[in-house]
């Protein structure tokens, strides 16, 4: 059996969610329910970064223990992932016993082989980001990549040697050994990052205590970074799925790829284990220019859009407005748009229109009787279409792939207005007209299984709708409206829910 394993980043569950977090999650789903039915045994892995200074804060904020704070928060996730038809199959938690075990197993091993030594760290650190800055990043005491005020921090740590990995992780990205994508990334990271020196990392903090507790020196918990990267392996362990190793695909923000891209594969070979295969890092959902972020107060909400609109326009609006790997705008006009444009106009007419003429003049069955050379040119346009979609979306490329499908939904529309079938149908050439429904429903499936894994609801709605059998196609079950046309209205009401 061939497998597949792909991950997103483990979220940081200190505030709710927003639409910019669920970008990384929904574009895993989408590639792990591709390879599904492909007939790969495929694990995606999501879950929650809970230890660190940030979750501490926020649950004294709340007045509750931290573990009541995170517990708390995963119902919420959890919900969220289901709205969205995220059909993970590792939650990740890293209060997990097991995973707490290993990670302190790991710490033990690095510090046996001298991995690690006992130091001390003085210099500005990101609370929100959990990042240790250097001066030369700061921007006026700020940090460089949310911009929040920086805390000064001097205190005894356990520091991981970089400089005894940096060169191999050079000569690793260099050479391709993990794929990084898009290459532009490997680049920056090379230029900005490993040419400008990598200095030992602290791997413990002792200013707090909301962490992995350290076995050797229980004043220390583990940098949650350590931990939260480690969780990729541990989860497998603990569900006995190590075969799974090496990641097929481990997907990121932008922001936090140098995290993947170093300091992981650094610990990777420190603990002697394989390295993943292949990093894809997505750009930013903006909004008003800036990241979607609730620090800059400009985020909408999944929640309120899943549940006006259905979870597949929100799937289908980040995936095809939005190139994977560059930065995106979310606006309430893109998304009245495009929901209106593509879904209602292009998609829903399609199959409104076809329905309706095969219920007309058949008793909703339709079959195939001699072929013209407007059929052929439909089926040659179906055939390049499919072709393409592989390579597209194993790349990630899923803008791309929805544009090539809706060239396919647009080109069926074209047909329909070339052959004329309503004309048929008054001059009662019955054959004629049969052939050209057949073609458009048999065109309008094989759209439904390329759109399958990013539309999940309507995939299922259209499959127990109609059937293929016998050279037939049968509508088993009237397809509802699947889109209704949005008001210029919803434009405001989404506006008045960003926050
Ligand atoms: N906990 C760390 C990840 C540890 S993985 C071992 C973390 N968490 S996070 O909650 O802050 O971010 C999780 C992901 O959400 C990141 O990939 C980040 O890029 C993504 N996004 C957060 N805001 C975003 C946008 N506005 N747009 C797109 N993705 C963004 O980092």
């Amino acid at each position: 059996m061939k497998r597949f394993y792909v991950t997103t980043p483990i979220y940081y569950p200190s505030g709710k969610l927003h639409l910019g977090h669920v970008y990384s999650t929904v574009a895993a789903d989408v590639i792990a329910r591709y390879k599904k039915q492909q007939g790969y045994e495929t694990v995606f892995l999501t879950g929650m970064d809970e230890h660190g200074e940030k979750i501490e804060k926020k649950a004294l904020e709340a007045n509750i223990s931290p573990i009541e704070f995170v517990n708390e928060k995963q119902e919420e996730i959890i919900k969220l992932w289901n709205i969205l038809d995220v059909n993970y199959n590792i939650f990740s938690r890293t209060t997990d016993e097991f995973h707490v075990k290993q990670v302190q197993k790991y710490f033990s091993q690095l510090l046996e082989n001298d991995d690690i030594y006992l130091s001390e760290y003085e210099g500005k650190y990101c609370v929100s980001c959990e990042t240790f800055v250097t001066e030369t990043n700061a921007k006026h005491d700020k940090c460089p990549d949310c911009g929040t005020e920086l805390t000064l921090v001097k205190e005894e740590c356990y520091k991981f040697r970089c400089s005894k990995y940096i060169d191999e992780i050079k000569r690793i990205l260099e050479n391709d050994v993990i794929e990084i994508k898009p290459e532009s990334r490997k680049k920056e990271i090379i230029n900005s990052f490993i040419n400008n020196g990598v200095p030992d990392l602290a791997l413990t903090r002792t200013n707090f205590t909301w962490g992995i507790p350290v076995l050797e020196n229980p004043n220390h918990v583990m940098y949650v970074w350590f931990d939260a990267l480690c969780n990729y392996i541990t989860m497998l362990e603990k569900h006995e799925m190590m075969d799974f190793w090496p990641a097929n695909i481990q997907i990121m923000g932008k922001e936090i790829i140098r995290f993947h891209v170093i300091y992981w594969p650094m610990f990777l070979l420190a603990l002697n284990k394989p390295l993943p295969k292949k990093m894809f890092a997505h750009g930013w959902l903006l909004m008003n220019g800036e990241k979607m972020s609730k620090s800059k107060k400009n985020v909408i909400y999944p929640d309120f859009l899943v549940d006006r609109y259905g979870s597949d326009a929100v799937r289908y609006f980040l995936l095809r407005e939005i190139p994977f790997g560059k930065d995106g705008i979310f606006t309430p006009e893109n998304f009245v748009n495009r929901y209106n444009a593509d879904l209602v106009n292009e998609f829903g007419n399609l199959i409104n229109r076809t329905q309706k003429m095969i219920t007309n003049s058949f008793p909703n069955k339709v079959m195939q009787y001699e072929l013209t050379i407007e059929d052929e040119n439909l089926f040659e346009k179906l055939n390049a279409i499919e072709s393409k979609h592989d390579e597209l979306i194993n790349n990630l490329e899923y803008n791309k792939d929805l544009e090539n499908t809706w060239f396919l939904v647009q080109e069926c529309n074209k047909y329909i207005d070339l052959t004329e079938p309503w004309i048929l149908a008054k001059e009662d050439k019955k054959e004629r007209l049969s052939t050209i429904l057949f073609n458009l429903m048999y065109c309008i499936m094989k759209i439904n299984d390329l759109i399958e894994p990013y539309m999940p609801n309507t995939n299922a709605i259209l499959n127990e709708s109609i059937a293929f059998e016998d050279e037939v196609i049968k509508i088993t079950k009237q397809i509802p409206i699947l889109f209704n046309r949005l008001d210029k209205k919803e434009i405001d009401l989404i506006e008045e829910n960003m926050q």
